[in-house]
This record gives C-alpha cells, sequence and structure tokens, in this order.
C-alpha cells in the first residue's frame, strides 16, 4: 500500500518526448488540423493519483462543434472519403489499428496518467482491445452487402428486381466517457469510418489525452481532412450542443443513463437516430456446485477490475446460502490485498478514481450504504491522503431496497446477498434492476447455467468467466442500460441506412 505523491515522480516514469507533448497546450482536430478553441478557452486536466496538473487542452463549445459539424458534412458529401473504394478504406481503418500498436507504450502510458488506471493493464487491455477494434472492423468495409430480396410484385411476380444497399448513415456525433478513453473512442470511431460516416467525437472532460494523440495517429495514417473531428469540452456545453445540432444524422453515446435520458431529448426534435449504451447494476451469481476458487477470483475481477469504473462492473454479488461466507470471506481477502497506488508504479494493480467527483460519488455511497445498514467486510473508506483512491470494499448485511443495491456506484464496491436455491426467486432478484446490460452465473452444471442465463434480463451473460470481451461479440443493454449494440457485426446497423431500390424489369 505505498502511494507515490508527486506527479514529478510520476512523469520520470515516462518518456521525454510524452512529458514534452504534455507540457504544450493540446488544440483540437477541426477538418484535418488543429485548433485552438474558438473562444481561445482551456482547461485543466488533473492527474487523480496526485491531484497535480497534468496537461492544459482547448475547451470546445457550441461554436468549435457548429465548425467540426460543418467539416464532417463537407468531408462527407465534397471529399475524397466519399469515393474511397470499400478496399482501400478498410485498409486505412486497419492501419489506424497498426499505428495504435506501434505507440502501445505511449498510449498507454497516456491513459494511465489521465485515467489514473495502471499502466500495466492499460498496456495489455485498453491500448491492445483498442487497436482490436479497428482490425475488426476494418474487414467490415468490404462485406456491407445488401440482400436481393424476390417479391410477389402483386398481380405481377417477376416483374420487378429488388434489392438493399447499406449506406453510411451519413454524419455522426459521438460522445465518450473517461473510464476507458482510448478503447471508448475505438468502439465508436472503427464502425463509424469502417461503414463510410464522417464523425464529430466529444471526449471526455476528465480524460481527453489519449483521443487527442489518436487524432494525430488518424491524420498519420492518412484519414482525409474532415472525416474524424475530435472535439474536448464539457458535456453541458459541447456535448449539448453536438446532441442538438441539426447537421448530425446520429449520436452515439456512451455514459450515465441520466444524460443518455438528455440525449434522447435533445434528438427528438429532429428525430435523429440515436444509440446509447448506458449504466448498469449487474448481477454475478455464484452457484453452490461452482468452481469455488475460480469464482472467488472471477467476482474479485468482475468488480474490481478498473477500479468498478465499468458499466458492466458485476456489482450484486449473489451467492448460494452454503457457500455464502467463504465466497465472501474469499473476495474480501483478495480486496485487502489489492495494492493501490500511482497507475505509473510497476507495483500498483489498482489505481485512483478518475476524479474528484467520482470520489465523492463513491464514498458518498459508502456512506448511505452504511447508515442503512449495510457492512463492510473490507475497506469501505478512502485510501491514503492524497489522489482520488477508495479502498476496494465488500458490503454484506445488504436488504434489496438500499440504495447501495439498486444504483449503479461505478467504483470498487461489492454488494452481496445469499439466496437459498436457484429458483424463480433467484432470477427474479437478479432482474430486479432498472438496468440490463451485463450479468455473470458460476456453476458446473451447464445445463443450470443456460437456462438461467436465458432467463437474465441482460446484453451479455458470462458462464464461469467475467469482463471477457470481444471486437467481434455485440456489447449492449436491455431496459434503461441503453438502445443498441457496440462491437461485432451488430454495431453496423447502428451507422447503416438500408436503401431497397426496386426496378420494373418486365
Ligand atoms: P456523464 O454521462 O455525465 O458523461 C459521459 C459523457 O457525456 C462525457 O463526455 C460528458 O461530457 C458528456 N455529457 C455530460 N452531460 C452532457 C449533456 N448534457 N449533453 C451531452 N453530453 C453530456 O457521466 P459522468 O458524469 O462522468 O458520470 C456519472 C455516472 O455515470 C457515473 O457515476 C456512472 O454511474 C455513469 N457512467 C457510465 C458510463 C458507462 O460506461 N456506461 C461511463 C461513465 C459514467
Ligand atoms: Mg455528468
Amino acid at each position: 500500500m505505498n502511494v507515490h505523491l508527486a506527479s514529478s515522480s510520476t512523469l520520470e516514469k515516462v518518456p521525454a518526448a510524452l512529458r514534452s507533448w504534455l507540457a504544450t497546450p493540446r488544440p483540437m482536430l477541426i477538418n484535418g488540423k488543429w485548433v485552438q478553441a474558438r473562444s481561445g478557452k482551456v482547461f485543466e486536466v488533473q492527474d487523480p493519483a496526485t491531484e497535480m496538473h497534468l496537461a492544459t487542452v482547448a475547451e470546445g463549445d457550441a461554436a468549435d462543434i457548429d465548425d467540426a459539424v460543418r467539416a464532417a458534412r463537407n468531408a462527407l458529401e465534397n471529399g475524397p472519403w466519399g469515393r474511397m473504394s470499400p478496399s482501400a478504406r478498410g485498409r486505412l481503418v486497419h492501419r489506424i489499428g497498426d499505428l495504435i500498436l506501434e505507440h502501445l507504450d505511449e498510449l498507454a502510458q497516456l491513459e494511465s496518467l489521465d485515467n489514473g488506471k495502471p499502466f500495466s493493464v492499460a498496456r495489455v487491455a485498453d491500448v491492445p482491445l483498442s487497436a482490436d477494434m479497428f482490425h475488426y472492423m476494418s474487414g467490415w468495409s468490404t462485406k456491407l452487402e445488401g440482400k436481393h430480396i424476390p417479391i410477389s410484385g402483386l398481380a405481377a411476380p417477376g416483374q420487378y428486381l429488388s434489392f438493399t444497399r447499406l449506406e453510411p448513415v451519413g454524419v455522426v456525433g459521438q460522445i465518450i466517457p473517461w473510464n476507458f478513453p482510448l478503447l471508448m473512442a475505438a468502439w465508436k470511431l472503427a464502425p463509424a469510418l469502417a461503414t463510410g460516416c464522417t464523425v464529430v467525437l466529444k471526449v471526455a472532460e476528465e480524460t481527453p489525452l489519449s483521443a487527442l494523440r489518436l487524432g494525430e495517429l488518424l491524420m498519420e495514417a492518412g484519414l482525409p481532412d474532415g472525416v474524424v473531428n475530435i472535439v474536448p469540452g464539457f458535456g453541458e456545453t459541447a456535448g449539448a450542443a453536438l446532441a442538438a445540432h441539426p447537421g448530425v444524422d446520429k449520436i452515439a453515446f456512451t455514459g450515465s443513463t441520466e444524460v443518455g435520458r438528455l440525449i434522447v431529448q435533445a434528438a427528438s426534435r429532429d428525430l435523429r437516430k440515436v444509440s446509447l449504451e448506458l449504466g448498469g447494476k449487474s448481477p454475478n451469481i455464484i452457484l453452490d456446485d461452482a468452481d469455488i476458487d475460480a469464482a472467488i477470483a472471477g467476482a474479485t475481477a468482475g468488480i474490481f477490475f478498473n477500479h468498478g469504473q465499468c458499466c458492466n462492473a458485476g456489482s450484486r454479488l449473489y451467492v448460494q446460502e452454503k457457500i455464502f461466507d467463504k465466497v465472501v470471506s474469499g473476495i474480501a481477502a483478495n480486496a485487502g490485498n489489492i495494492k493501490l497506488g500511482v497507475g505509473m508504479d510497476p507495483a500498483t494493480e489498482m489505481g485512483p478514481l478518475v476524479s474528484q467527483v467520482q470520489y465523492g460519488r463513491v464514498t458518498g455511497y459508502l456512506k448511505a450504504g452504511q447508515e442503512e445498514g449495510a457492512r463492510a467486510l473490507t475497506g469501505g473508506t478512502r485510501h491514503g491522503e492524497r489522489g482520488f483512491f477508495v479502498k476496494p470494499t465488500v458490503l454484506v448485511d445488504t436488504k434489496p431496497d438500499m440504495k447501495v443495491v439498486r444504483e449503479e456506484i461505478f467504483g470498487p464496491v461489492l454488494v452481496a446477498t445469499p439466496f437459498k436455491d436457484a429458483d424463480d426467486g433467484l432470477i427474479a432478484a437478479a432482474n430486479d434492476s432498472i438496468y440490463g446490460l451485463a450479468a455473470g452465473v458460476w456453476t458446473r452444471d451447464i445445463a443450470k447455467a443456460n437456462q438461467i442465463a436465458n432467463r437474465l434480463k441482460a446484453g451479455t451473460v458470462w458462464v464461469n468467466c467475467y469482463h471477457v470481451f470481444d471486437s467481434a461479440l455485440p456489447f449492449g443493454g436491455y431496459k434503461q442500460s441503453g438502445w443498441g449494440r457496440e462491437m461485432g457485426q451488430a454495431v453496423l446497423s447502428n451507422y447503416l441506412e438500408a436503401k431497397a431500390i426496386t426496378s420494373r424489369i418486365a
């Protein structure tokens, strides 16, 4: 539990070139040019481990969003992008993935400094997964096939030729959060580019840096000017302006359910297309015939990976009575052994929460939970004197109506509840949430696992594993966890319009 406090000691661990990149005020990318905000405003980015200044970034608002949307429209309709062959477009998207891997360490360092997550994790997870998203999506560019559809032609069958053509939806506004800054940019940009759209990307104010560096790599890859525009700025200004901009054909949003609702309202005036990837409060269910050691390890990672700042975190644990004490004490022991520290320290296993605001939210839930009668088996408080560190926490003695059981905490806090039998009551408890993003089931009985999986209202169910993501697998939510799916073939429909063309041939 060794926390380094000085930002200088953190920055010492990154190469001089990156230090000097960070020391230069970072502009935004509009129409292929790196520009300052029209207002001239900038905002500060903080290192959440030390609470010290990390970088200064141009602060976009409605005027810059307007410039960016115009650039994206022009690139879509008048630039080389719209005339590029699917094969050339695919190769370009693939090249972006290559460039990400060529800058693996640098991007992982930026991610660690900006978000607080361990460099060692960003290097094996965030950055390679981001590259893979571009590599995977690049293959779709040449496979966006419509269908020949035989129609009955009313009284004249055989007199018509009908087929569908899949066309890019157009100019896409994308708004992303801070928990996986580079990966969220990749999840959004890669399918939009593969399908031939143009983009205005509004990055999170907490973590704009890796996406801005990615913007430089996009230009290096040879993306035509204006195809991707990246505007850092605040949600209420830049984000709201993008969601309401009449020049945008489609909005793709990842973030809170609360802001998801605002996005839908803003898009409703012109009935713009919307896809949403929102919050979760995912149940992780352990039956008494499970491989208990694997389940304890999986449930530990299920909640504490990325400091619990995952929309799909396995934050509600349901354990069969007979093994409840053994499982929760195993998870609590693991939690107590997690090394908290600065992300750039190789010994660190868990960093700080992303910001003062998130720290306030999470510690507010810890207080509310304990006031309502939940008991912390481990954790329950902040860690250290400085930085937004919260100890990994396991809460027991919970009741279904407690705030900590019902609401998304988005921090390293697990709520654990015992159950007697794997019956309707268990399914009802697991589904008793406004959310439906993910779920886990642990049992050696594969039939039982699949029966439960079929009945869970969740977009992803993991059996005897957790957090297994793949570019090829669709991800998204039931209920208030969102609209539509990210990744896999499924995401393509977010960015395509199907046009039915019918010719009379008789
Ligand atoms: P947020 O939803 O406010 O922020 C996400 C993105 O939306 C950011 O880019 C932000 O600038 C933008 N935004 C905020 N207000 C906006 C508006 N009025 N119009 C357009 N864009 C807007 O999330 P925040 O405040 O960072 O976190 C709050 C809670 O949301 C977290 O505690 C967590 O529960 C949840 N969350 C869920 C995420 C997910 O992956 N599904 C990611 C981040 C947060
Ligand atoms: Mg917010």
